[in-house]
């Protein structure tokens, strides 16, 4: 029955984006989100650079009406994960942490009808979606509509095993941000990038990227630093385990999204001398002269 109606659908076609036989109202709302971002060369101007953590970059970082405005959703995937689909002429797309499908649909929008395969991939675990990330529901009929999509509900590790190596043109990894969990998301999908591919992801200088968020603010709030009102220390988990993995190969960063091209880094992630997280500071032992612990 579905072949009826996905036969010729074209997802870079307003009409095939509007309600049929089920509501697509979900789909266009995030859509209208993140028209601006998609409005051409919106995010060609580089703005105050908050979002870039790539140097001045020729503008500066108070406002000058005089200058072309960026929009905030320069820096989310939804406009990102286009721009790289379009500078790599990816067919084949992973991403890896989907939430409400923001970027999902801003990616068939504007790229679909070249884009032979696009895996999402999340455990959307909560209840809720918007707020909160429990969109599963919300997100099969686009995948019944448009058989390019495929969903996956699941965590990012384990199910990297179902997918082939090799296979995709463009993996974007935007699951847990916290370096344990970046640090493993990347060796995981690492080797599903094609030769020529490119493995990319969100976030890259986001200083919230602590696991276990709430156990961390309630054991900080313990602390004497916490009782004394300091908020907790900040970590940079997605931006440390990346310098790590790849210190001998080159980044890019562009509005908060980092990427790596494969060719460009033939011996892959290097993945020892793992350090502590940068949220853990060095604690100093008791006594005089000891050194840190
Ligand atoms: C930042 S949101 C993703 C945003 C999305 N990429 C976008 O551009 O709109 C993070 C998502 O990752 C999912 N997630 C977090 N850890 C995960 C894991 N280990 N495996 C699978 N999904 C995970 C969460 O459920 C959440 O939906």
């Amino acid at each position: 029955m579905w072949s009826i109606f996905t036969a010729g659908v074209s997802p870079q076609t307003d009409a095939d984006w509007a309600d049929t036989h089920v509501d697509f109202s979900y789909a266009r709302g995030l859509l209208a989100d993140h028209a601006c971002s998609r409005a051409p060369g919106a995010c060609t101007v580089n703005s105050s650079d908050t979002n870039t953590l790539s140097g001045a970059l020729g503008y500066p970082s108070a406002a000058d009406a005089s200058r072309p405005t960026v929009c905030s959703t320069c820096s989310h995937g939804s406009h990102m994960v286009p721009y790289l689909v379009r500078r790599y002429d990816a067919r084949s797309v992973i991403e890896v942490g989907v939430c409400t499908g923001a970027t999902v649909v801003s990616t068939l929008r504007q790229h679909g009808d070249s884009i032979d395969s696009y895996t999402a991939i999340d455990a959307w675990g909560e209840r809720r979606c918007n707020p909160g990330c429990g969109c599963y529901g919300r997100l099969r009929p686009i995948a019944e509509r448009f058989p390019a999509l495929h969903l996956i509900q699941a965590y990012s590790v384990p199910a990297s095993a179902s997918i082939a190596d090799a296979s995709s043109d463009l993996v974007f990894v935007d699951a847990a941000h916290d370096y344990e969990n970046v640090h493993a998301d990347v060796l995981a999908y690492w080797p599903k990038v094609k030769p020529g591919g490119v493995l990319a992801g969100h976030d890259f200088a986001h200083h919230r990227n602590w696991a276990e968020i709430l156990e961390r603010r309630q054991a900080h709030a313990r602390t004497a630093e916490g009782r004394r009102g300091k908020r907790i220390p900040p970590s940079y988990g997605v931006g440390q385990a990346l310098a790590e993995l790849f210190v001998h190969c080159e980044l890019h960063v562009r509005f908060g999204v980092w990427w790596v091209e494969r060719r460009l880094c033939r011996s892959g992630p290097i993945a020892t001398n793992r350090s502590e997280a940068l949220w853990q500071r060095p604690r100093r032992r008791k006594g005089k002269g000891r050194g840190l612990a």
